[in-house]
C-alpha cells in the first residue's frame, strides 16, 4: 500500500496567508497541517508516500525532505497546472505503479487518522473505497447517492444533491482508477473530477464500497475551517509545560507551553499551546489559541485565533478572537477606535490600533 497525498493548489480562500505560503504549510495546533496526513500514513505502516505539488513550488520539499524524520520515504510529483484531482492521479502513475494506494487531499484534517478505512478497504476488497461524511452543505463536494447500502452515483458539486453525504477527500484506490482517470473527460470547470472517475468506475461495473465518518472532518477551505480544524486539534491535546511560568500567573486546562517561553503576570486559559521562545505579558490567552514560536503578547487579550511564528500583539485593548495572522504580523497600539477585533493578515503584515 503506498499514498499519494496533494499539497498543490492556490489556496485562494485563504489570501493573503497564501500568497506567501503553501496553504499546508498552516499550521494547526502548531503542527504543520500536511504533517497530520504524513504521520496519518506512517501511522497505518505506510512506508512510500507520494507528494503532489506545484511544479514550482520548494516549500514542501525544505519542510519534509525525504521523509527520514518522519519514518517516510517520500517521491514529490509536480503537477504543471491545477487540472483537477483525477488528472493529479493520472500523473502519479509511475510512482503508484500495480500497488494498491490510499489518496488523500492534504487540506483534509480528521480525528483518528486512516487506519480504519485501510482496513475496511481490506475487508472489502473491492477496486474503490470512499470515506463518505454526513454534512449540512453537500453542494460544495462530491455527493454519492447510496441505495441498500451500495453507492449507486457519485456528482460533484451538484445543485440538487441526491443526499447529504460528501465524498471526503480520503480515497483507496486499486489500479483500476488509471482506467478511469485515462478515460474520463475534462468537466465544464476545466478539470479531470475525481467524482467522474468515480462514476466510471460504477458504470463499468467496478466494485466500489464505503465506510461513513462517524467522527470529525473538515476541510480546511476557509479561515473559518482553519479555526476549526485548530479547536478540533486543541481539543486533545495534553498538558505539558517546558517554560517559565511566574507566580503571578494562572495556567488552567490543558496548556502546553514550549521551551524558553515565558509567561508572566499572565491568564492562560486551556485548551491552549504556545510554542517556543515565546513571551505572554500582562495578557490573557484564552481557549483554542495556538501561539507560534518567537511571539511577544503584552498587554493584550488572544482566543480562538492561530497566531503563526514571530508575530507580536501589544497593548491592544480589545480582546482578538477568530483570527488568523501570518509570520512576523505586528498588531500595536495606535489611536483609531476599533469596536471589535477582527484579523485575517498575511505574511509580514502590520496594523495599528489604538
Ligand atoms: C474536492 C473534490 C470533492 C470532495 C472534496 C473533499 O473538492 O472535488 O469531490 O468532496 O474535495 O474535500 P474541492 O475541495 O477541490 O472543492
Amino acid at each position: 500500500m503506498k499514498a499519494l497525498i496533494t499539497a498543490g493548489g492556490h489556496g485562494t480562500r485563504l489570501r493573503p496567508i497564501t500568497h506567501t505560503q503553501n496553504k499546508h504549510l498552516i499550521p494547526i495546533a502548531n503542527k504543520l497541517m500536511l504533517q497530520f496526513a504524513l504521520e496519518f500514513a506512517q501511522d497505518a505502516g505506510i512506508i512510500d508516500v507520494g507528494i503532489v505539488i506545484n511544479s514550482n513550488d520548494e516549500s514542501i520539499k525544505k519542510a519534509f525532505g525525504d521523509g527520514t524524520d518522519l519514518g517516510l520515504k517520500l517521491t514529490y510529483i509536480p503537477q504543471d497546472a491545477p487540472l483537477g484531482l483525477a488528472h493529479v492521479v493520472k500523473i502519479s502513475e509511475s510512482f503508484i505503479g500495480d500497488d494498491n494506494f490510499i489518496f488523500y487531499l492534504g487540506d483534509n484534517i480528521l480525528v483518528g487518522g486512516i487506519k480504519k478505512f485501510i482496513g475496511d478497504f481490506e475487508k472489502n476488497a473491492s477496486n474503490c473505497h470512499l470515506v463518505l461524511s454526513k454534512v449540512p452543505d453537500p453542494n460544495r463536494f462530491g455527493v454519492a447517492e447510496v441505495v441498500d447500502d451500495r453507492i449507486v452515483s457519485i456528482e460533484e458539486k451538484p445543485d440538487n444533491p441526491k443526499s447529504d453525504l460528501a465524498v471526503t477527500g480520503i480515497y483507496l484506490y486499486d489500479k483500476n482508477i488509471f482506467e478511469a482517470v485515462n478515460n474520463i473527460e475534462t468537466s465544464p470547470r476545466g478539470e479531470l473530477e475525481i467524482s467522474d472517475a468515480h462514476q466510471y468506475l460504477l458504470d463499468k461495473g467496478y466494485d466500489v464500497s464505503y465506510s461513513e465518518i462517524t467522527g470529525w472532518w473538515k476541510d480546511t477551505g476557509k479561515p473559518s475551517d482553519l479555526l476549526e480544524a485548530n479547536r478540533l486539534v486543541l481539543d486533545n491535546i495534553k498538558s505539558d509545560s517546558k517554560g517559565i511560568v511566574d507566580k503571578n500567573s494562572t495556567v488552567s486546562g490543558r496548556v502546553q507551553i514550549g521551551a524558553n517561553s515565558r509567561v508572566i503576570n499572565s491568564n492562560i486559559r486551556g485548551p491552549a499551546i504556545i510554542g517556543d521562545n515565546t513571551t505572554i505579558e500582562e495578557s490573557y490567552v484564552g481557549p483554542y489559541s495556538a501561539i507560534g514560536k518567537g511571539c511577544t503578547i503584552s498587554g493584550s487579550e488572544v482566543e480562538y485565533s492561530i497566531i503563526m511564528d514571530g508575530c507580536q500583539i501589544n497593548q491592544v485593548k480589545r480582546r482578538i478572537e477568530s483570527s488568523l495572522l501570518g509570520n512576523d504580523v505586528e498588531i500595536l497600539r495606535s489611536k483609531t477606535r476599533p469596536a471589535t477585533h477582527k484579523f485575517m493578515l498575511g505574511d509580514q503584515s502590520r496594523i495599528e490600533i489604538e
